[in-house]
């Protein structure tokens, strides 16, 4: 593989030792889970409309080194877990103003099973592309009759954790056609915008140069299909939406908002790079 670093690109990524590109892993992510054991897809061919740019997608876990990696093999050891389960209660608690609870609506959460792999997607009704904080708030104040959760809050990122983990070993598979085109097309195109001092675009990091060190961290391809994910840095969750912030940021750019139009587009793009591989929530990431 040929790895270009160009402009300011050399002056961050850290060519510094003889491992500055490494080889991902090869290992089969098979999970002990309470059901016995589930295998899930981290690499497969990159779907088509990605084919001039990639032959292979990753998931990010196959660059995670081995202990972390193996924290995500049990669910006994992934830190993660204890947060579906606060989702869980959360999605049973009585809370609307008038006692609703998302259970007495939806019975129990598998009712969401499926969900995680279509989403962004652009609602029937309203024309809007919705991320799934979108549809749980909905829930919350037009059903519930309370304010609004914040987009990042530990409330709402515990219930992504919840409705993602309903769709574990399922396979992504956003719409990127029809409604969705637009939204899709801006996405990409803000994906291969270089943003801020650095001049540097989601692709020169996750596209260009992934299987590459970037100071310490071994450079993946961005994929979101393990999210949300725990990360071991904050010892809590990070959604797409956080994760999308940080990393604009750190190419030295005003960034865009979690929850703003920009940043769905965003994720809606993101998403379909990952079209073919499977839902992990939660993964463990450091
Ligand atoms: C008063 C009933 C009610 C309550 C309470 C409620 N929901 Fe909903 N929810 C609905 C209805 C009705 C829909 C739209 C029907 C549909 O498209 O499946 C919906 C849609 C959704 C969707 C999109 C589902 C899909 O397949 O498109 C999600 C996600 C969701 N709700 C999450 C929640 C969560 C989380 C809670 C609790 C915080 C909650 N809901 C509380 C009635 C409710
Ligand atoms: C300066 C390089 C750089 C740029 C530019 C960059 N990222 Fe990242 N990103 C990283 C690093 C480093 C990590 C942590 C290691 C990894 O997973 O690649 C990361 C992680 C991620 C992850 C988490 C992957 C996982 O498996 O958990 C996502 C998603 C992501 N980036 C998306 C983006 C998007 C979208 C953009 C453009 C808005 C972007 N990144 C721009 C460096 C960058």
């Amino acid at each position: 593989m040929t790895k270009r670093l160009t402009g300011m690109m050399a002056a961050v990524v850290l060519a510094t030792s003889a491992t500055a590109w490494a080889e991902q892993a090869t290992d089969t992510l098979e999970i002990e889970t309470e059901n016995g054991a589930l295998t899930l897809l981290t690499e497969v061919p990159a779907p088509a409309h990605l084919q001039d740019a990639l032959d292979t997608i990753y998931s990010g876990w196959l660059f995670r080194e081995a202990d972390t990696r193996s924290m995500q093999k049990d669910d006994f050891d992934n830190p993660g877990m204890v947060f579906v389960d606060k989702g869980a209660d959360t999605w049973n608690a009585a809370m609307g103003a008038n006692g609703e609870s998302c259970a007495g609506c939806h019975n129990g959460p598998e009712s969401m099973a499926g969900l995680r792999t279509v989403t962004p997607r652009v609602d029937d009704k309203t024309g809007k592309l919705m991320i799934m904080e979108d549809y749980i708030n909905g829930c919350v104040t037009e059903r519930m009759g309370l304010k609004k959760w914040g987009t990042t809050s530990n409330t709402m990122k515990e219930m992504l954790a919840l409705i993602a983990h309903q769709s574990r070993g399922e396979i992504v598979n956003v719409a990127i056609d029809g409604a969705a085109a637009p939204f899709w097309k801006q996405g990409q195109e803000m994906y291969y915008t270089r943003y801020g001092q650095l001049e540097l675009s989601c692709a020169s990091c996750h596209e260009e140069n992934y299987g590459n060190y970037i100071r310490a961290d071994h450079l993946s391809q961005g994929q979101i299909n393990g999210m949300p994910t725990y990360r071991l840095k904050d010892a809590g969750l990070v959604s797409t939406q956080q994760r999308f912030k940080g990393c604009v940021r750190d190419t030295r750019a005003e960034t865009f908002n979690p929850g703003s139009d920009e940043f769905k587009a965003l994720e809606l793009y993101v998403a379909s790079r990952g079209n073919g591989l499977s839902v992990e929530g939660v993964s463990v990431r450091p």
